[in-house]
């Protein structure tokens, strides 16, 4: 999914050594769907050249507000105003202690700061993302203009934790391209879900024979992460409760791996109470072993295999869709229907039988361990196909979906 499609961002580079990362951002930004002109500052230019952003964003790169090329169409000789008409948005990565510092006071004895501050404030958001040593980083000066930037209405993202080019270790570098290139997207897409409390499952469970075998099935889990990650680009907190799965945890999305069925009931009826929407995303196993062995089951060389035998597992998402708070209106539950034909009925059938407002039908073959997949969504009301899609596109349709059917505050 292009993130960014139609988007213009100006990238402005103020110095820090993050600035090299600032490259493989601009590539991030291109490449999804987003045009980008960069400026730089002298400083900036101490640490990676002009000749490499203008590579790789295709345009020419300004870096002083005397700088009377054409700018942005036009031929007036004045870069910091042209540039930012056109903007999106504006992102400083690095925004170092000092570019903030200009900021603050809005001071613009260069191109990128004379830029920011003639920006029209409520057609083109500034975003930073900080780069700097850990001490100055927490230096109450630092931590001062960040506050007073923000309640200004500029978008001061997180900085990262870890090693630093100086050779010290704590807070301060630079997010990660992938970082921001997430945390601008999300900064763009609509909030659906502002102030609500998503609790999503996703992926399949485990249910133990002995410590080295079991039972599970091939969910792999996508569909329920990019759901977590959807809802938390719409602006709502998540929390995702994982089965055994590799996935990476979506941004900002809070995580609970669990492994068994009743494992996951435990972990989701521990976060059910906190939350506004239960989207039940996770290929729950219907069975599990009557009896886990605490020792592998070993051949004994008679031929004889051994022989299972299983006890239902609880119906967790049926159980929270019928508790006291779902039936006052204060859960939305979602649930999923994994079907193999007649997904129609199956998907209208479930949901009455679930007690949920919002049932998903999808054809399992079709979808488990892919990357796109087609949904049917079923309510009180009807059916609504979400024709074939990448699972992130299908997955920000259907948050839009939820959010679009939840009571009114
Ligand atoms: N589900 C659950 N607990 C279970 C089984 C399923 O919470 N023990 C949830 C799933 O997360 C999904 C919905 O119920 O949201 C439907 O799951 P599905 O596997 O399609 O249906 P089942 O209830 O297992 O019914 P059947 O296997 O007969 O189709």
């Amino acid at each position: 999914m292009n993130d960014l499609a139609g988007k213009h961002i100006v990238l402005g580079l103020s110095g820090g050594i993050a600035c090299y990362k600032a490259a493989e951002l601009c590539r991030a930004f291109i490449k999804a769907g987003a045009t980008v002109q960069v400026v730089m500052t002298e400083a900036a230019e101490q640490f990676i050249t002009a000749v490499t952003m203008q590579a790789l964003s295709g345009r020419p790169v300004f870096t002083s507000q005397w700088d009377a090329r054409t700018s942005a169409g036009v031929d007036n000789n004045m870069p910091h105003i042209n540039l930012s008409r056109e903007a999106d948005a504006i992102v400083i990565a690095p925004a170092s202690a000092d570019f903030m510092a200009k900021l603050l006071h809005g001071r613009a004895d260069d191109l990128l700061s004379l830029m920011c501050l003639a920006r029209p404030l409520d057609a083109v958001p500034l975003i930073l993302a900080p780069a700097m040593n850990r001490e100055m980083w927490a230096h109450p000066a630092t931590q001062r203009n960040v506050a007073q930037l923000r309640a200004d209405g500029t978008t001061v993202l997180d900085v990262g934790a870890g090693d630093q080019a100086c050779g010290e270790t704590g807070d301060g570098r630079m997010l990660e391209a992938d970082e921001l290139l997430y945390d601008v997207a999300r900064f763009f897409a609509p909030k659906h879900l502002a102030g609500q409390h998503v609790l999503v499952s996703a992926g399949p469970t485990f249910e133990a024979i002995d410590p080295v075998r079991g039972l599970t099935n091939l969910s792999s889990g996508k569909m329920g992460f990019a759901i977590a990650r959807a809802a938390h680009e719409a602006g709502a907190r998540v929390t995702l409760v994982a089965g055994p799965v590799g996935l990476s945890t979506p941004r900002g999305v809070e995580r609970v791996n669990v492994r068994s069925a009743l494992e996951m009931q435990r972990a989701l009826l521990a976060a059910c109470d906190q939350a506004s929407v239960f989207v039940s995303a996770a290929a729950v196993a219907d069975w599990r072993p009557a009896q886990v062995l605490d020792q592998k089951i070993k051949k004994d060389g008679s031929g004889e295999v051994p022989t299972l035998s299983f006890v239902e597992n609880p119906d967790i998402l049926a159980g929270i869709a019928t508790s006291p708070r779902a039936q006052a209106g204060a859960l939305y539950c979602v649930g999923f229907a994994a079907e193999s034909h007649d997904l129609l009925a199956h998907a209208q059938a479930k949901r009455v039988r679930k007690g949920v407002p919002l049932l998903v039908g999808n054809i399992g073959p079709d979808t488990f361990g892919q990357d796109d997949n087609a949904l049917l969504l079923v309510d009180g009301h009807g059916a609504t196909e979400l024709p074939r899609a990448s699972k992130r596109e299908l997955a920000c349709q259907l948050v839009a979906e939820i959010a679009r059917r939840l009571p009114a505050c």
